[in-house]
């Protein structure tokens, strides 16, 4: 990609992170993230919570950005913000800040959606870094707390969506079967720890059948919770006794279930380019495991840095620079939209 000029300062506040980002001229300067603590107690994001949190966090996590990047907001020439999907709440501390930011900064204000965002993470690099990059057309499998998508990607800013979840993210059934396991919120990053030392075929789950390119995770959900239930019937410690293999089969049926449609979709379009992107994606044997199955199916495969994985600002001040070097600006007449379209 050639680069070109551009200073974006990007703001993430959809959930329960509060990032800042600087992206200079195409290159990644900063990505700060204040993570909030305080909704593991809740076993879920308590959106009250997330919106007084973020305004505690805005500035002093704007601040920082900057000073790690060695540029003052005198010289930021725009500011892309997060405006939906997410948390209405939550979404408008960001918008209100970008918003009185750019204003005061008489600067262009870009407006990203989360979700696209998760994608052109891919195309974070650092100063002076030469990281292989998706070309086009690629496929990119996003998977988080709120979305599960398949989207053909045919530019930058040209995306479509084959494929999506009809009831529940695979985040969100992570997130949900580790809560009836009794672990914090979020679930999904310990049921991978644990299932590193457990046994994938031990207990068989039924996959999910679904058409065309979508997906489906409640029943899933159901046969898991009615499974733990029975077995605590028999055995109260069943959890305790067997949680590795317990971890370790549910992920595997989450994650083959992913591949299936994944690899549909890729044999049917004819696309090699196969990435993925969202929380999900830092998941360990989803990373291993597109690993292997593109160098048997001879694809290019892309995994994401831990870092731009989960919720951050970097992947949102990429996306505002791409629509920048396009002009591609909003007034400020501009609000959160918590169901904003793809
Ligand atoms: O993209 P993200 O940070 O926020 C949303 O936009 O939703 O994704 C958060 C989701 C949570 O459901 C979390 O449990 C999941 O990503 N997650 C993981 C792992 N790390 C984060 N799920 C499984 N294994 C992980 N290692
Ligand atoms: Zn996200």
């Amino acid at each position: 990609m050639e680069l070109r000029k551009g200073i974006i300062l990007g703001i993430e506040s959809s959930c329960d992170d509060t990032s800042a980002s600087v992206i200079k001229d195409g290159r990644i300067l900063s990505n700060l993230i204040a993570r909030q603590d305080i909704h593991e107690q809740y076993g879920g994001v308590v959106p009250e919570l997330a919106s007084r949190a973020h305004q505690q966090n805005i500035i002093p996590v704007v601040e920082k950005a900057l000073k790690e990047a060695g540029v003052t907001k005198e010289e930021l020439t725009g500011i892309a913000f997060t405006a939906g999907p997410g948390l209405m709440g939550a979404l408008l501390v960001g918008v209100s800040f970008a918003k009185s930011f750019a204003l005061s900064l008489d600067i262009p204000l870009v407006q990203v959606n989360h979700m696209k965002g998760h994608i052109l993470a891919h195309f974070i690099q650092k100063p002076n870094e030469e990281k292989k990059m998706p070309t086009f057309p690629f496929i990119c499998l996003t998977v988080s707390g709120g979305h599960t998508q398949l989207v053909k990607v045919t530019d930058y800013l040209e995306m479509e969506i084959m494929g999506e979840t009809l009831d529940d993210a695979a985040g969100e059934a992570f997130d949900k079967m580790a809560k009836v396991l009794g672990f914090p919120y979020p679930g999904g990053p310990l049921i991978d720890k644990y299932a590193k030392e457990g046994d994938s075929t031990r207990f068989p789950f039924t996959h999910p059948r679904t058409q065309n390119y979508d997906y489906s995770f409640s029943g899933l959900k159901t046969q898991f919770i009615n499974f733990i239930r029975m077995c605590e019937r028999d055995d109260p410690n069943f959890v305790e006794k067997n949680k590795a293999d317990i971890c370790a089969s549910i992920q595997d049926t989450i994650i083959r279930t992913l591949f299936s449609k994944l690899k549909k979709l890729a044999d049917d379009l004819n696309i090699n380019q196969v990435a993925i992107a969202g929380g999900v994606s830092a998941n360990s044997h989803l990373r291993n495991e597109l690993t292997k199955l593109g160098k048997k199916k001879r694809w290019d495969t892309f995994i994401p840095e831990f870092q731009y994985c989960t919720d951050n600002a970097g992947m949102i001040a990429m996306t505002g620079y791409f629509k920048y070097l396009k002009q591609d600006f909003v007034g400020q007449e501009v609000t959160a939209n918590a169901r904003m379209k793809f």
